[in-house]
């Protein structure tokens, strides 16, 4: 298991997916986007028919299935990367990433990922700081105005970002929150460069400690 990871948490359009990639970039680090698990898993349901809140059979899905998230996504073999995206998947997932047995399921894998990993890691998602990898050697909570979140997501008003927000923050099974000792960014009014500084900065104070 890579003792070298990072996490980072934080709302719909904040940040966590361009701040990773450029971040793993720059270590030269591997990524995971577990966001990407949830919608895959949704995408998967949705094509089998599956009812979102259909709980038992949405968690074998979970439980049964292949998924790749690089170099692009896919579930089962099928490519999903562009499908995971769309608005049917936008509203489902919430629902599914609220079945604690999905997200058992994919925790389970996180950690499995990781534990093959030799190199560096940076996860990002909802429950990676608080949850997944509590004891990540730099852990990240990114946040932005409501206004810049949904302006990142090319929405109008901002009605769905809060709505997945509300829905993310307020589940039982591991809500969205800030851990407490996360480091909080705000992102608003930064580039995705000026954030990767900051977490380089970060890391590099944790090995010197
Ligand atoms: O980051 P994203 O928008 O791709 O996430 C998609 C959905 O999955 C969103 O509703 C939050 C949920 N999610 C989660 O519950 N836990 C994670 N670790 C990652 C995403």
């Amino acid at each position: 298991m890579t003792d070298d990871i990072i996490a980072i948490d934080g709302p719909a359009g904040s940040g966590k997916s361009s701040v990773a990639r450029l971040l793993a970039d720059r270590l030269g680090w591997s990524v995971l986007d577990t966001g990407a698990m949830y919608r895959a898993v949704t995408s998967e349901a949705l094509h089998l028919g599956l009812a979102p809140d259909d709980t038992g059979a949405v968690a074998r899905v979970a439980q049964r299935s292949l998924i790749e998230t690089r170099p692009r996504v896919s579930i089962n073999g099928r490519d999903v990367h562009d499908e995971i995206r769309s608005d049917v998947v936008n509203v489902a997932v919430s629902v599914v990433a609220a079945n604690p047995a999905v997200r058992a399921a994919m925790v389970q894998r996180q950690r499995a990922i990781a534990a093959d990993e030799p190199g560096g890691l940076v996860v990002e998602g909802r429950d990676i700081t608080t949850v997944v990898f509590p004891h990540a050697r730099v852990k990240v909570y990114l946040t932005a105005s409501l206004d810049e979140r949904a302006r990142r997501r090319g929405e109008e008003g901002g009605e769905s970002v809060a709505r997945r927000d509300h829905a993310d923050s307020s589940r039982e099974t591991s809500p969205l929150r800030q851990a407490e000792d996360a480091i909080a960014l705000d992102t608003t009014g930064l580039s995705v460069d000026q954030v990767v500084e900051e977490i380089v900065r970060c890391l590099k104070n944790t090995t010197s400690d």
